[in-house]
């Protein structure tokens, strides 16, 4: 997005509006998926069998509303007669496949068109373009392993298929740690589970329902296994929309991702998400392991990011520590950045003067000491021993004189 380091890539400019119109698109549609798939999940959660009138058809149950000045009545039937078909039928498709469109057009703004730091260390033996075309083979090796998974005795129960499917999603990021930036790492595995999440509207509950409404037309015995098929692949992707927004979200807090075991935080932290939406789901009536679980989950996650006591030793001067920021840093965070393609420091972060340092120690110190989160994809080839350095300087009080 700020970084491109071939006469290919986009106009920063061009680049920051494409970024910002569909980033603002992919939060409105996952709004609307997730709300739908947070009020369906709620709506079957408290569904009554206690009917207030008596109602013909193959009825599950029925529930009340009031919202927005009206009263709502909700009656859910597993299967519809042939005279029950309503004259429209509402669906809720398109809120998932926009969301995936967005989501697919900014890994590609952001990650693939972004410049080779955003994805590739510096040292990498990897090509940019090797990098997409993994990057994008991943999303469909997802989809294929996720297909097969469900094929296997592990489908069917959902605990043992989420401690699996747990399982394999922490040793892919583990494994692609060794090939990426540890940040476009959490951005990858949430895209995959997205395109999971995806496809399974598409390929699997969209099709179940339209085969069910087609026997229905037929008036022909409707295949309820349609239905239940439908319902499992949606309460997976239901598990999945917390631990998929925090590996959204993530890529803004180089603690996390930028941990030295972070495939090991990023595995927690989807623990944790899974657990709160069972229990957002199930409230009270949630087993105290699942509690007990959800909690130690998200202390271990925090207790992890910790930093260790940073090591104080002996003193560096102040012309030692900006020697070091200048070369690593100053590329492009200045006012005015001299690496080619970036035309303003990136969010305004400036370290021109002592005092700009001076002001930024506690983020400089986060970013490229406690993590390697900056330099972006080391791409000025800061090394151990000037982080150490920096970190002694910063930990001494970060001394001008
Ligand atoms: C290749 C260009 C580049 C270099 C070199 C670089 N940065 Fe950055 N920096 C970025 C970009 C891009 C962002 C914005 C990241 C984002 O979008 O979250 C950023 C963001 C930051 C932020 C703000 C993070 C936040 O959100 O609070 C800090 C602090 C920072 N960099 C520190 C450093 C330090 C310290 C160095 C040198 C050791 C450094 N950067 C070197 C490109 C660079």
């Amino acid at each position: 997005m700020w970084v491109c380091d071939n006469d290919n890539s986009m106009h920063p400019l061009l680049s920051e509006w494409l970024n910002v119109l569909v980033r603002w698109a992919h939060v409105v549609a996952a709004i609307m998926w997730i709300g739908d798939s947070f009020l369906f999940m709620w709506l079957d959660a408290h569904l009554s069998k206690q009917l207030t009138k008596a109602r013909d058809g193959d009825i599950v149950g029925e529930l009340w509303m009031t919202h927005s000045g009206g009263f709502y009545e909700v009656v859910k039937r597993k299967t519809l007669a042939q005279h029950e078909l309503p004259p429209t039928l509402y669906w809720f498709k398109w809120e998932s496949y926009s969301t995936w469109i967005t989501g697919f057009l900014l890994i590609a703004i952001v990650y693939w068109a972004g410049g080779r730091a955003m994805m590739l260390d510096a040292t990498s033996p990897l090509t940019q373009g090797q990098a997409v075309l993994f990057s994008l083979g991943l999303l469909i090796a997802a989809v294929v392993v996720y297909d097969l998974l469900c094929r296997t005795p592990v489908y069917v129960d959902n605990r043992v298929f989420g401690v699996v499917g747990l399982a394999l999603v922490t040793a892919t990021a583990a494994a692609l740690l060794q090939v990426f930036t540890p940040r476009a790492v959490f951005l990858q595995v949430g895209a995959m589970l997205g395109t999971v999440m995806a496809s399974n509207v598409f390929f699997r509950i969209i099709p179940n329902q339209k085969r069910m409404l087609a026997s229905t037309q037929a008036g022909e015995p409707v295949d309820a296994t349609h239905g239940l098929k439908a319902k499992n692949r949606s309460t997976h992707n239901h598990y999945a929309t917390l631990p998929v927004l925090f590996l959204m979200l993530s890529n803004h807090f180089p603690s996390l991702y930028g941990h030295e075991h972070a495939w090991a935080v990023l595995a927690l932290v989807c623990v944790f998400g899974v657990g709160m939406k069972y229990l957002m789901n199930f409230r009270r009536r949630t087993p105290p392991v699942i509690v007990l679980g959800t909690l130690a989950s998200f202390s271990a996650a925090a207790a992890m990011t910790v930093p260790a006591t940073p090591d104080v030793g002996a003193p560096v001067a102040y012309a030692e520590a900006r020697r070091i920021i200048e070369a690593r840093c100053l590329p492009c965070h200045a006012a005015k950045p001299t690496l080619p393609g970036i035309i303003a420091p990136p969010k305004g972060v400036v370290f021109d003067s002592a005092a700009d340092i001076v002001a930024a120690k506690d983020r400089i110190y986060l970013q490229s000491v406690n993590t390697k989160a900056m330099p972006l994809g080391n791409i000025t080839a800061m090394t151990d021993e000037e982080r150490a350095t920096l970190g002694r300087w910063i930990a001494q009080g970060a001394p001008t004189e």
